[in-house]
């Protein structure tokens, strides 16, 4: 299923396509080669100074790491996230040796969307989820201290909504995906005068 997005003006593809589905087909891989090209994308975001604080852990479907992965999701992100070919965590090292790294979060919310967007361009899916347990991610895989798990990345292919079962999740599949108008998101002049 394709949900694009709808803009006064024609996107670029990879963002106009981009959206986080939950229905994925289990029945596909992500390869090593489509992983190596999103964490490739990644690592060449812009960040503070260039002090790229990105960091991720990768696992395709049928590996420890993926499985390890799996496991520090929520119960509801693991229900449809076990049917991801890839599982990512994005990591953010807060420290180097000057000390707090400016802007690390900043830093690793641009690869991550650096990474989402060439999972477009593959032809796949990804889904970033708050919901897992950092900590639990820190031990399974001895991530140091100065270094924090922000978020979880299912990659994968689209898939059919019926895959997810239960009536109320695919009803919310289908839904359209929605913004604030451009003109409560754009100012120009002054605070809350739309820039269009
Ligand atoms: C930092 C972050 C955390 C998110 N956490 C979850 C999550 O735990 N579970 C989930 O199903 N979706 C999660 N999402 C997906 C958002 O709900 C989704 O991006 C948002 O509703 C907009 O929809 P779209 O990406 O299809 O445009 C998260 C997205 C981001 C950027």
């Amino acid at each position: 299923m394709r949900k694009p997005a709808e803009s006064s003006v024609p996107l670029t593809d990879v963002i106009a396509q981009r959206w986080s589905p939950r229905a994925l087909d289990e029945t596909r891989e992500v390869s090593w080669d489509q992983l190596r090209a999103l964490l490739e994308a990644a690592r060449w975001a812009p960040s503070f100074g260039n002090t790229q604080p990105a960091r991720f852990l990768a696992g395709r479907r049928g590996d420890a790491t993926f499985r390890q992965i799996l496991g520090t999701l929520t119960e509801r992100n693991q229900a449809w996230a076990h049917r991801a070919g890839a599982l990512l965590i994005g990591i953010m090292v807060s420290r180097n040796e000057k000390g707090e790294i400016p802007y690390a979060e900043y830093g690793l919310g641009m690869a991550a969307q650096n990474l989402v967007l060439q999972a477009v361009a593959e032809g796949l899916v990804a889904h970033q989820m708050a919901g897992f347990d950092a900590e639990a991610v820190r031990e399974r895989f001895a991530v140091p201290d100065d270094a924090i798990p922000r978020v979880a990345i299912a990659v994968g292919h689209a898939g059919d909504p019926a895959v997810l079962e239960v009536d109320k999740l695919i009803e919310r599949e289908r839904a359209p995906r929605k913004r604030l108008p451009l003109g409560e998101f754009a100012y120009t002049g002054e605070w809350g005068t739309p820039a269009f």
